[in-house]
């Protein structure tokens, strides 16, 4: 038997994170594109490889959250991106959800699937690379008080829930992760109160569904002012009301949470990373916390790299240099 809550526990081992190298093929090439690189199956190899092969990256990730088609190609060491992650000593994840589509009734909002199928896709997984974690992404949006419904929450909640169940019954640890928008018009108390609400209804649903909550990992926004407000909360603020927040919603047996950057700048999720952390020992949290950024630990490397080998080096050092402040913000 896989002992799920150790796998769990290595996730979360302090001073390093997960890194959340999983964007679907669409939303790999927009991502690609936006840097002026033409996309293609070779290039997502290489914007992986970029960071996946770089020099003691396992210095500062216990995982990778990866994206189905990465699993089958190839690292520059030749090996397999899994069997590669493996051998630095990260465990390699997978990104099962199938994406999102508008709810019937409330056309706003956004309900992830990717169910039908899921047991024989995650014995696949397993079996074939070795994945030790899975991760499902729910997307909460605030417009005003009118959003989000209770039902886009519920109906986002039971399938979050039924995923981390045969997850774990397939043997690995799922990362639960109900993100809350920072899009949006609203102030850092509205989020922060969504955000609540949110980890609550799923908590509650994952107990009603037998998940064995110690062996989950809680991924979540922090509560922000919405980004159209144009205003930056202090790292204080983001701190104070995203741990009352976690600390309402998120019970005690939970062995981890990580944060998504969720679109903020590469400085501000660090300097809210290091201001969470602080305030986190201050209050004696439960619950280790971490990062599990894609964007704000990729976007300034992607900069620099530009789609071309000859930047490679330099982009992976200045890939490296981020890590090293988002992991000096956890101490
Ligand atoms: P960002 O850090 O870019 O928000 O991505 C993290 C993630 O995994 C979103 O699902």
């Amino acid at each position: 038997m896989t002992d799920l809550p150790q796998i769990a526990r290595e996730l979360m081992t302090h001073g390093k994170g997960i890194l959340a190298a999983d964007e679907s093929t669409k939303s790999a090439d927009a991502r690609l594109t936006s840097y002026g690189i033409i996309p293609s199956e070779e290039k997502r190899r290489e914007f992986r490889d970029l960071f996946l092969s770089t020099p003691n990256v396992e210095e500062y990730l216990t995982g990778v959250i990866m994206y189905e088609e990465t699993l089958d190609q190839k690292a520059s060491s030749g090996k397999l991106f899994p069997a590669h992650l493996e051998s630095k000593g990260i465990i390699p994840g997978i990104k099962v959800d199938m994406g999102t589509e508008p709810m019937p009734g409330s056309p706003k909002e956004l309900i992830t699937g990717g169910l039908l199928g899921l047991e024989e896709r995650l014995a696949a997984f397993k079996a074939k690379y070795h994945t030790g974690f899975t991760k499902w992404r729910a997307v909460v949006r605030i417009d005003g008080t009118k959003l989000p419904t209770t039902s886009s929450i519920l109906e986002n909640a039971k399938r979050l829930a039924q995923y981390a169940y045969v997850v774990q019954e397939a043997g690995m640890v799922p990362i639960v992760e109900p993100e809350v928008l920072y899009e949006g018009t609203h102030s850092i108390l509205r989020s922060k109160e969504v955000l609540q609400q949110t980890l609550t209804l799923v908590i509650e649903t994952m107990k009603d569904k037998n998940v064995d909550l110690s062996a989950v990992i809680v991924k979540t926004s922090m509560a922000l002012s919405g980004k159209e407000t144009g205003r930056i909360d202090s790292p204080e603020e983001v701190a104070e009301h995203t741990l009352d927040a976690l600390m309402a919603a998120v019970p005690s047996e939970v062995p981890g949470i990580v944060f998504l950057s969720g679109g903020q700048g590469n400085d501000q999720a660090t300097d809210n990373l290091a201001a969470i952390s602080k305030r986190a020992k201050e209050i004696n949290t439960p619950w280790p916390l971490t990062f599990s950024y894609s964007r704000a630990l990729q976007d300034e490397a992607l900069t620099e790299w530009k789609g071309e080998s000859s930047n490679v080096d330099s982009a992976r050092a200045v890939f490296i240099s981020r890590l090293q402040k988002v992991v000096a913000a956890l101490s």
